[in-house]
């Protein structure tokens, strides 16, 4: 078994989905599928590290679904499913338990941000999250991992798991003829204007579905009107738009909005505040909603329409499973060579 190219990633099912996971994530999930075999993932597994309602659980995972199809997504051509049917996920996640060190996940700042004060009553799950997220990348022996910024520190210990266990294990792994790099670093793809798309109420805090504040963030749901509302109320400073970019340092709202036009626009920043630079906020906001309704209105519809047929939703999530399972089997299979265990063949 060769490791070929082949694009994972993630999105968890927790609250709403927002325009930080949509231009930070989704939008290059949806262009990479015309250069790589893809595997995008609703990562339930995940979820459940804090407390969630079962019954909104389910339907989380449903319309993360949704939302990947309604944004573009062809499931039939790539694989689409939800990570607890693929068992080797969680099967995966034990063996690194044991590859990766306590110092490794003790320098997660994710887990420090998510556990907060409390930390001795934050779950097993949060801490070792990291170990099961390079399973998940792993199991399929993916090579490229499209992700917004925070996700940074994760795939850098995702790279530092496979090479030591490719380490750790290469006499054995040369004994069954295995590829020596059993393990291919993934690699990082974080790219596009909009890696970290932040608060519509603070622009220097990341746009999270965890905040309390509702306008902090545009949902992938929201109709035309609460759109309209949370740009307009967005903060912003008393100056007018810089006409370059430099002016943009130090004014983390003024960027924050310019950075979501330009990616949902497809135009640089650049060539924005040539067009706005000296106006009025108010301005650019209006056809900043215009702009916004125009993009994300067709998903959210499309999104609805999933949400009426869950039958669909969940075939989708079966087939793509089955598919996702023969990868992961095979891997497994060997890696329970690779680490010694008897199985059946
Ligand atoms: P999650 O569910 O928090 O976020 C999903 C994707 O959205 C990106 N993102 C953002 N991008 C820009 N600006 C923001 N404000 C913003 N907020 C979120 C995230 O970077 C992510 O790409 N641990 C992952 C899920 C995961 C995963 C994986 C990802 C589990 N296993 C394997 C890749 C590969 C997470 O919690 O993402």
């Amino acid at each position: 078994m060769t490791a070929t190219e082949r694009v994972f990633s993630g999105v968890q099912p927790t609250g709403n989905l927002h325009l930080g996971n949509y231009l930070g994530a989704i939008v290059n999930f949806v262009k990479l599928q015309n250069v790589y075999n893809c595997i995008y993932c609703v990562v339930d597994l995940h979820a459940i590290t804090v407390w969630q309602d079962p019954a909104e659980l389910t339907r989380s995972i449903r319309e993360v679904t949704a939302a990947f199809i309604a944004s573009g997504i062809d499931p039939k051509k790539h694989i689409v499913f939800n990570q607890s049917q693929v068992a080797e996920h969680a099967e995966l996640a034990w063996v690194f338990n044991c590859v990766a060190r306590l110092g490794w996940l003790n320098r997660m700042t994710q887990f420090k941000e998510k556990a907060g004060k409390d930390r001795e009553n934050a779950s097993v799950g949060l801490y070792a999250y990291p170990s099961l997220m390079a399973a998940d990348i792993l199991v399929y022996r993916a090579t490229h991992v499209p992700v917004g910024e925070d996700q940074k520190q994760h795939l850098e210990l995702s790279r530092d798991i496979a090479q030591k266990f490719n380490n750790d294990f290469a006499d054995s792994i040369k004994a069954h003829n295995l590829d020596p790099v059993f393990f291919p670093p993934p690699e990082p793809l974080i790219t596009g204007p909009a890696t970290r798309v932040m608060s519509l109420r603070d622009g220097t805090k990341k746009m999270s579905k965890s905040d309390p504040s509702d306008y902090s963030r545009i949902n992938l749901n929201d109709d035309a009107d609460a759109i309209a509302q949370k740009v307009r109320k967005a903060k912003t400073d008393p100056e007018p738009l810089p006409g370059e970019e430099k002016g943009l340092e130090h004014r983390p709202e003024a960027d924050n909005l310019v950075g979501i036009y330009a990616a949902l626009s497809g135009r640089t920043k650049a060539d924005l505040l040539g067009e706005f630079g000296g106006g009025q906020f108010s301005n650019f906001k209006n056809s900043l909603v215009d702009l916004a309704v125009e993009k994300l209105g067709p998903i959210g519809m499309e999104m609805k329409k999933l949400a009426a047929d869950p039958a669909y939703v969940d075939s989708v999530l079966i087939d793509g499973s089955n598919r996702a399972r023969v990868i992961a089997a095979e891997t497994m299979s060997s890696v329970k060579d690779i680490v010694g265990f008897i199985r059946k063949r």
